[in-house]
Parts: structure tokens; C-alpha cells; sequence
């Protein structure tokens, strides 16, 4: 008799997600945790205490910014940073505790701990050695490291640390023009640091549609953000208070240096495996270093299932949480499945950035004829009203049967409005289907009938 159905070693969005299905479908279910709280990366120090910072950064702005035209007279609001942090971490323990609340509610045990699998039905957490039929690795990511970038976590810090600074940096310079570096430069920019961001790339967002990216990086232009492209870091030297970042232009070879009072590394993540005995497992592993598995999740060792950021895909925490609910229904005999190709992005920037399916780049490399549908916000009673008209709608549909398939948003709520597109292409909608649905007026989701339009007979109010 084993101690339980199935153990899970991990309790972010896969992980927990996972352990409250199994638990659900009338599994004996335990969760491995070794942080003080739940939750992992996502709720502890990412997407939550990031959205947190995102939040109240975009107040200050729109106070400064919108506010006197709006007819909102007097004192603009000033940064309070401890408060800001404390307002931060009330909202993580408000969500860690939530996902406590939901594991004893449901009956999830959680074993405080670092696990290790010494083998295929069997976790040792500590001294103790727990059985479990089935396995599920949801052990999630940590940010990459960068030869010559020393992460000290106060002057040259990664992810983490930047949510948690001693105070708004004079100058901060970022290394990669990706989600972590755009969304933490954006906040930092917003509460006065000069921010200057170093990309390798020639564009930012690498994978984005191109003309999404293009006027993504435009907007945060406009909004201060300083941008050295085509530069890779060489390394960064610290003194007491400050550092030194070294980068070559790829044009040309040139060397240069540029001065920070803190600097963000955000050049990737990596899944996080450290103590977990996979190696002594003979798992087979990716190319990439992640743990492969089939399409039920099952790793090359029977019994052990991998979901999340340590296996392949995007390192999103929904898509985490979908894997670990399908997982769990494949343990328990049912057919979970997820859908890869209806995944969305969202850049938590002011405005948003939203995306699902493919890109104009994707299409063009796999030869399908496709057409495009535009509309700006500018054309949006909603979005001008609530000075939002910066950004658009690009829909991408089937040039022969109109079937929707991809979208891109640069604008007011991007990230909820992409769900409409999301489920109109689970069901295999066309762009016609969408732009024949009745959208209420004034909504920004318009912007999203008016782009299906336009791959049609034309939108409207454009
Ligand atoms: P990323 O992979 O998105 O971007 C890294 C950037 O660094 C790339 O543009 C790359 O060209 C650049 N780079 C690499 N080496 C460099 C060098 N030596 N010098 C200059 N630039 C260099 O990585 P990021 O932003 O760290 O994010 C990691 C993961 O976390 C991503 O998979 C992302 O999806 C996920 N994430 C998602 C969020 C969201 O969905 N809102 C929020 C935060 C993270």
C-alpha cells in the first residue's frame, strides 16, 4: 500500500493546480513544498508581487499624467516605496494563503520540505520517505544565468530581487528586452529611475508578431524607456553601490560601458531541478535540458509525470496550470488534454500586450495563405474616452476558409481581450463568426470585431 495516489513536488500554478484535481477526482494527494508558502515562483515573486508593482506604478502615472485633463485637480501622489512593498506583499500573502485554504479544503496534504525521488514511487522529504503510486514533477524554472553577470541580488539582480529593492534605483539598466525586463522596467520607469534596456536581438519580444513588437517598443520609447539594441552584455563589474555593464555592439564589434545603480538580469529562465535526483533516474531529457515527456505527461521513468516549466513549451504559468489539470485527469483514468496552439501571451505593460496563435512571421515561414485584419484603438469610442487610443487589433485568419488563426493586441486590457479570440479558436471559428457576434457598445472589445471585420468586407468606424 503506497502513502498516497500521487505526490507532487512543486506548488506553483502546475503544481497546486495539479494536487487540488487529483485530490478532486478522489485521489490521495500530497504536495511537496520547501518555500514557506505556496504557490512557487508565480504567487511568490512573479506574475503576483510583479502585478502588484505594475499596478500601482500605472496610478502614479495616470495621476500624473491624465489626471488635470480628466478635471482631477490638486497634489499629485508621491512614492512611498516600504508602502508600495508592504501593499506587495499583502497581495502575496493574500494569494499564498488562498492556496493553502484550497489544499485543506480539498484534502491536499502539504509536506513542508525539498523532495528528492530516489526512485520511481518514493519521495524523501528530509528524513522521512513518503510512497506514492504516481509522481508528478512540477519543480517549475529559475532565471538563466549570463557568463561575466554576477547576480548579487542587490546591485545586479535578477527577477526576484527586483521586486524587492532597498528603493527606486537613480539608473537601472536591463539586460534583455523580454516580458521580465519590459514589464520591470516599466515599473521602475514609471516611478522616476532612468531606465535603459540592452537587447542582443535587433527587435524586442523575440517571437512576437514583428509589428506588434515594433510599436510595443515605440510606446515604451515614448514613455522614457532608453533601448540599446543589437548589444550583447559582455559582463558588469560592481563597486559598493554601483556597477558597470560592459556590452558590444554586433554591428561592428565596438565596445562599450554604461553606468547603473542596479541591474535587472532577464535574459531567460531555466528549469529548476537542483536536489531532485533526476540524473540517478536515467530520465531522458530534451536537448534543452528540460524533461521530456509524451502526451500524457509521462516521463521515460514509469509512474513520474512532468509538468510546467520543466519540460518544453512556453514558462507560462497558465499554461503550467493546464497541464497539471490534465495531468491529473490522465492519472485518474479520464482524458485530459491541452490545446498548444491556443495559448496566449500577455505583457502586463501599460498598455497591454496579448497574443495567441500564430504571428504574420510564423505564416510566412509555413507558406499559408492568410489575410489581416486591422483596427485601432483610435477608432474606439471606449479606449478614446479613456485616453487608450495608442495601440491595435491585428487578426489573422485563413485566406481560403477565414478560420481565425492567430491574434495580436497592443492595447487598453490586451489580456483579457484576447480570451474572445481564444475561444472562438478552440471552436474553429472564422473572423466572420466573431464579427457577426454582438459586442456591447462602448467596450474596448469592439476593437476585437471591428479587426474580424477588416478581415472581411471591412470594419466600421475605421
Ligand atoms: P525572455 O526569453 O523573454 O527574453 C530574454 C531576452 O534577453 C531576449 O530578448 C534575448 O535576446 C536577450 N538576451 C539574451 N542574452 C543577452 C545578452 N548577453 N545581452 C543582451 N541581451 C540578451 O526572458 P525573460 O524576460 O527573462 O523571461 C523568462 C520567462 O519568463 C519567459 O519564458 C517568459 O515567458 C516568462 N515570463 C512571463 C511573464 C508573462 O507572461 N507576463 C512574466 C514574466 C516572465
Amino acid at each position: 500500500m503506497s502513502d498516497y495516489d500521487v505526490i507532487i513536488i512543486g506548488s506553483g500554478p502546475g503544481g497546486y493546480v495539479a494536487a487540488i484535481r487529483c485530490a478532486q477526482l478522489g485521489l490521495k494527494t500530497a504536495c511537496v513544498e520547501g518555500r514557506e508558502t505556496l504557490g512557487g515562483t508565480c504567487l511568490n515573486v512573479g506574475c503576483i508581487p510583479s502585478k502588484a508593482l505594475l499596478h500601482a506604478s500605472h496610478m502614479l502615472h495616470e495621476a500624473e499624467h491624465n489626471f488635470a485633463e480628466m478635471g482631477l485637480k490638486g497634489k499629485s501622489p508621491s512614492v512611498d516605496w516600504p508602502q508600495m512593498q508592504k501593499y506587495k506583499q499583502s497581495t502575496i500573502d493574500t494569494n499564498t494563503k488562498g492556496i493553502e485554504f484550497l489544499f485543506k479544503k480539498n484534502k491536499v496534504d502539504w509536506i513542508k520540505g525539498w523532495a528528492t525521488i530516489p526512485e520511481a514511487g518514493r519521495v524523501k522529504v528530509g528524513d522521512d520517505t513518503h510512497t506514492a503510486k504516481n509522481i508528478i514533477i512540477a519543480t517549475g524554472s529559475e532565471p538563466s544565468s549570463l557568463k561575466g553577470v554576477e547576480v548579487d541580488e542587490k546591485i545586479v539582480v535578477s527577477s526576484t530581487g527586483a521586486l524587492e529593492l532597498g528603493k527606486v534605483p537613480k539608473n537601472l539598466v536591463v539586460i534583455g528586452a523580454g516580458v521580465i525586463g519590459l514589464e520591470l522596467g516599466s515599473v521602475y520607469a514609471r516611478l522616476g529611475s532612468e531606465v535603459t534596456v540592452v537587447e542582443y536581438l535587433d527587435h524586442i519580444t523575440p517571437g512576437m508578431d514583428a509589428e506588434i513588437s515594433k510599436q510595443f517598443q515605440k510606446t515604451l520609447v515614448k514613455q522614457g524607456l532608453k533601448f540599446i539594441m543589437g548589444a550583447a552584455v559582455q559582463k558588469t563589474e560592481t563597486t559598493k553601490s554601483k556597477a558597470k555593464v560592459t556590452y558590444k555592439l554586433r554591428k561592428d564589434d565596438s565596445e562599450h560601458v554604461i553606468d547603473a545603480d542596479t541591474v535587472l538580469l532577464s535574459t531567460g529562465r531555466r528549469p529548476f531541478m537542483d536536489g531532485l535526483g533526476v540524473d540517478a533516474l536515467d530520465m531522458v531529457m530534451t536537448d534543452r535540458g528540460q524533461i521530456q515527456v509524451n502526451d500524457k505527461w509521462q516521463t521515460s521513468v514509469k509512474g513520474i509525470y512532468a509538468i510546467g516549466d520543466v519540460i518544453e513549451g512556453p514558462m507560462l504559468a497558465h499554461k503550467a496550470e493546464d497541464e497539471g489539470m490534465a495531468c491529473a485527469e490522465q492519472i485518474a483514468g479520464k482524458h485530459g488534454h491541452v490545446n498548444y496552439s491556443v495559448i496566449p501571451g500577455v505583457i502586463y505593460t501599460h498598455p497591454e500586450v496579448a497574443n495567441v496563435g500564430e504571428t504574420e512571421e510564423t505564416l510566412k515561414a509555413s507558406g499559408r495563405a492568410y489575410k489581416v485584419g486591422k483596427f485601432s484603438f483610435m477608432g474606439n469610442a471606449r479606449a478614446k474616452a479613456n485616453f487608450s487610443g495608442d495601440g491595435f487589433v491585428k487578426m489573422l485568419a485563413d485566406k481560403e476558409t477565414d478560420r481565425i488563426l492567430g491574434c495580436h493586441i497592443i492595447g487598453p486590457m490586451a489580456g483579457d481581450l484576447i480570451h474572445e479570440v481564444c475561444v472562438a479558436m478552440e471552436f474553429g471559428a472564422s473572423a466572420q463568426d466573431l464579427a457577426m457576434t454582438c459586442h456591447a457598445h462602448p467596450t474596448y472589445s469592439e476593437a476585437v470585431k471591428e479587426a474580424a471585420l477588416a478581415c472581411g468586407d471591412g470594419a466600421i468606424h475605421m
